[in-house]
């Protein structure tokens, strides 16, 4: 495994990589790696031959008031962990690297699909995102890139982003990897006291009540949102949204029809930390 910085050294290798033959898959990451992110990593091996993993905790991507200084960091196991899975490249590139420190020109801006769920709530975020991963993307060169439901909304606008600027990559979405008592595997779940760990998976049990209300044919599931909702508070969890939502459109749906899919979206705070999760699920 090489652990390159430079984008004029990512580039060399994944171009020797492609000259050889050889498909590559990409998996952006931010770091702090977890079974999540391995889980990428696996479903990019059956897709590629060789696999590049970033590891950039993106500056653009954080609101002032969030937690860039103290983002969990974990290189070292991290690039232990990209050894054993078998990663070709790890690229490591510093701010400078990616961003420069001239004046910038340019940014990203993003209709409708960034109104709601996280795009609502965290102001200038899909931006940041769209932005490194237009870069990474030109920067990698790579013919598969894996992305996790865990960020769906960060998915689909990734998706459209790829289709609207053309970057010549296929994108596949990993399911969402979970610790045993049904919590989605984050690398902010360190932040997570005892008591809050303990708490933390009633988010996805809320998330499956719901599923299962509409699956039975609640099909305007509003009050049933809001039932759940007072017991996430109850529990101890400040909420930001907890809604049913176009798969597509990223908008909120009240009246559900049958044939459809939909994604039930959850973000909620334990104490300081931030919990995101949701389910796709087909009525
Ligand atoms: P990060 O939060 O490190 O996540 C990297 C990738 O891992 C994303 O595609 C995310 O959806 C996926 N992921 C995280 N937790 C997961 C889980 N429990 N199950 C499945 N996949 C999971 O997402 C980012 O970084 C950044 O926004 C990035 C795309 C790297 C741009 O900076």
């Amino acid at each position: 495994m090489k652990v390159v910085q430079t984008i004029a050294d990512i580039r060399a290798e994944v171009r020797a990589l492609k000259a050889a033959g050889k498909k590559v898959a990409f998996v952006p990451t931010m770091g702090a790696l977890h079974g999540g992110h391995l889980s990428l990593i696996h479903l990019a091996q059956k897709k590629a031959d060789a696999i590049v993993v970033s590891i950039y905790v993106n500056p653009a991507q954080f609101a002032p008031t969030d937690d860039f200084d103290t983002y969990p960091k974990t290189i070292e196991s991290d690039l232990k962990l990209c050894e054993q899975e078998g990663v070709s490249l790890v690229f490591m590139p510093d701010t400078e690297i990616m961003y420069g420190s001239g004046k910038k020109y340019f940014s990203i801006e993003i209709e409708e699909l960034n109104k709601h769920l996280d795009g609502g709530s965290r102001h200038g975020y899909f931006q940041g995102i769209s932005l490194v991963v237009n870069k990474l993307f030109n920067i990698v060169e790579a013919d598969v890139a894996v992305f996790g439901q865990k960020d769906y909304q960060q998915f689909r606008i990734i998706e459209q982003m790829v289709k609207e600027f053309n970057h010549d990559v296929e994108l596949i979405m990993a399911p969402i990897g979970r610790a045993e008592d049904g919590l989605a595997l984050s690398s902010r779940n360190v932040y997570l006291n005892e008591e809050e760990r303990a708490i933390a998976p009633v988010l996805f049990k809320a998330l499956k009540n719901i599923e299962k209300e509409i699956k039975s044919g609640l099909l305007e599931p509003k009050l049933f949102l809001k039932e759940q909702q007072s017991e996430l508070k109850a529990k101890g969890f400040k909420n930001d949204y907890l809604a049913v939502f176009s798969l597509e459109k990223m908008w909120p749906v009240e009246k559900l029809e049958k044939g459809n899919q939909y994604l039930i979206a959850v973000a909620a705070y334990l104490g300081k930390t931030r919990l995101i999760d949701n389910i796709i699920f087909e009525i």
